[in-house]
């Protein structure tokens, strides 16, 4: 595998295979990896000339400086698994200094309100960060193509949202959601749960797929009072939000309408494990 720890070696490498009509595949991650990301990278070594993944553990999108801390790394293991992928993956794993350069802020972003629904009203200066980062290594990494997963649908909408208001040229391709062999979503914090813990999250995603049923005849304001009661005699989850929004815009749906597609979205802790999901309604 090639593994580049710098900028300068990796872009100097891109520049030696890349011909003119070459495509270049990215796949942005912060490491521990799961089959949600191979899923990505799978599918732009599919589509690509050359797969770029990076993994990059990113301070300033962390606004729980413990749960920065506690955010798993393990480099070893996803070499191993990025090697069994496919050898010829091409990996950035930067240190903080190589993509900050002393001065380890956030460059503030206007996505036209994209950024003040769900995750940027519950994780303030989240969106920042990861405008900051995922700006800074599509400028180093020059892709044609970069993968995102619909996990994070609200991160998917941002980052295409800021290629549309910038002049990089990248087509954003979002990817549908891994799950685990009980339908939680998959995730670099799962790792973190107790065995018990994570085979009751199966009911997140089982909530949410009711809550699509029901909002065939339901208001999204009924939809979103029979989810809240649902958890709220439950001991083991606390959750922070469910909203039911518009996909393009994510503001909440207030009154149904047909020509637009909604989705719902969840946030929920598990012994102070924050853990979201998001199903499309229609
Ligand atoms: P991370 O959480 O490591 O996720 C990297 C990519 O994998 C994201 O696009 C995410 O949506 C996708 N992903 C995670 N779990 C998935 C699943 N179960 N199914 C499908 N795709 C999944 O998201 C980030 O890192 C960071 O914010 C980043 C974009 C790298 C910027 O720092």
């Amino acid at each position: 595998m090639h593994i580049f720890y710098g900028k300068a070696p990796l872009t100097a490498y891109l520049k030696s295979i890349k011909t003119t009509n070459s495509s270049i595949g990215f796949v942005p991650t912060m490491g521990a990896l799961h089959q949600g990301h191979l899923a990505l990278m799978k599918k732009s070594l599919l589509e690509n000339d050359f797969t770029v993944v990076s993994i990059f553990v990113n301070p300033t999108q962390f606004n729980n400086p413990e749960d920065l801390a506690k955010y798993p790394r393990t480099l070893d293991a996803d070499v191993e698994k990025m090697t069994a992928l496919n050898p010829e993956i091409i990996l950035y794993a930067p240190t903080v200094d190589d993509i900050y350069e002393g001065e380890t802020v956030s460059k503030s972003f206007d996505f036209d309100g994209l950024e003040n629904q769900m995750e940027g009203k519950f994780r303030p200066g989240h969106f920042n960060g990861v405008g900051t980062i995922v700006k800074r290594l599509f400028e180093i990494v020059e892709p044609t193509n970069a993968y995102f997963g619909e996990k994070d649908f609200q991160q998917l909408q941002i980052v295409k949202k800021m290629v549309s208001k910038t002049n990089l040229k990248v087509n954003v391709i979002g990817c549908p959601i891994f799950r685990e062999a009980n339908n939680l979503a998959m995730s670099s914090r799962n790792e973190r749960l107790s065995t018990e813990e994570r085979e009751k999250a199966a009911i997140i995603f089982q909530t949410l797929t009711v809550a699509k049923e029901k909002f065939k005849t339901k208001s999204a304001k009924w939809v979103t009072e029979w989810v809240q009661k649902s958890f709220e005699n439950n001991p083991l989850f606390d959750l922070e939000y469910f909203v039911i929004a518009d996909e393009a815009t994510l503001l909440p749906c207030s009154t149904k309408n047909k020509n637009k597609k909604y989705r719902a979205f969840i946030a929920i802790f598990v012994n102070n494990i924050r853990l979201i999901d998001t199903i499309s309604l229609n």
